[in-house]
């Protein structure tokens, strides 16, 4: 898989990217993520990005033409199954619509940023605008770090144990239950009798139960 994010403040995405489970994804060569900084598109010797809004609103918009350039130079190069804006109009972003994107082969990820972009662009490039929650933003450099996390987490031996992203919280729709370590007694507290009795149909149905209860009381949201 690769990921191709633009955005006006690459540093953001540095350390985000480089850590932890996405910076060993990339050394096994499951993704290939790469930065782009949109003003090296641009012909203006300021590499000016944003310019005031038609109609006189506050703040500055993202200019039509460097983005372009930016995304003409990336399609030249592979075709994209999705090129992603990030705002918070766009569609909420979940475990569903991580599961779809870790299936495709390229996604571009436009990262928002100042007041917003001229719908031009939104109009003419974008497919899809997703949004990771109902709160703005200074930029969408860090929901283009969400999403891509959310993603890469995902691929097949991006995770230690081929299992535990099976069960994550969300991917059955459910929250995941409770979960303990050694030791087995902490501060006069026991962990539940049934996960120290090795009889594994019956810590299944413990966490399924558990799971269910989680779910009903903390996000009856999710159960439909
Ligand atoms: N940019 C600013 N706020 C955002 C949000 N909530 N989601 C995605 N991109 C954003």
């Amino acid at each position: 898989m690769r990921i191709d994010i633009l955005t006006v403040v690459p540093e953001l995405l540095v350390s985000p990217l480089g850590e932890s489970i996405l910076k060993r994804a990339q050394a096994k060569g499951l993704v290939e993520i790469v930065v782009h900084n949109i003003r090296d598109f641009t012909t203006d010797k300021h590499r000016q990005v944003d310019d005031y809004p038609f109609g006189g609103e506050a703040g500055m918009v993202m200019m039509a033409e460097p983005v372009a350039r930016a995304i003409d130079s990336l399609k030249a190069e592979r075709e994209y199954d999705e090129v992603i804006y990030t705002s918070p109009d766009g569609v909420r972003h979940d475990q569903h619509e991580a599961n779809r994107l870790s299936t495709l082969g390229n996604i571009m990820i436009l990262c928002g940023h100042y007041k917003g972009l001229d719908q031009r662009i939104r109009d003419t490039y974008i497919t899809r605008e997703i949004s990771i929650g109902d709160y703005v933003l200074t930029g969408g450099e860090l929901a283009a770090a969400v999403i891509t996390d959310s993603v890469v987490r995902l691929l097949p031996s991006a995770i230690g144990d081929e299992e535990s992203a099976l069960t994550d919280s969300f991917q059955d729709d459910l929250l995941a239950p409770p979960l303990y370590t050694r030791p087995a007694e902490w501060r006069g507290m026991r962990v539940p009798d049934v996960l120290l009795s090795g009889n594994f149909a019956e810590i299944d149905r413990w966490r399924e139960e558990q799971a269910l209860e989680r779910t009903e009381r903390l996000r009856p949201d999710l159960i439909r």
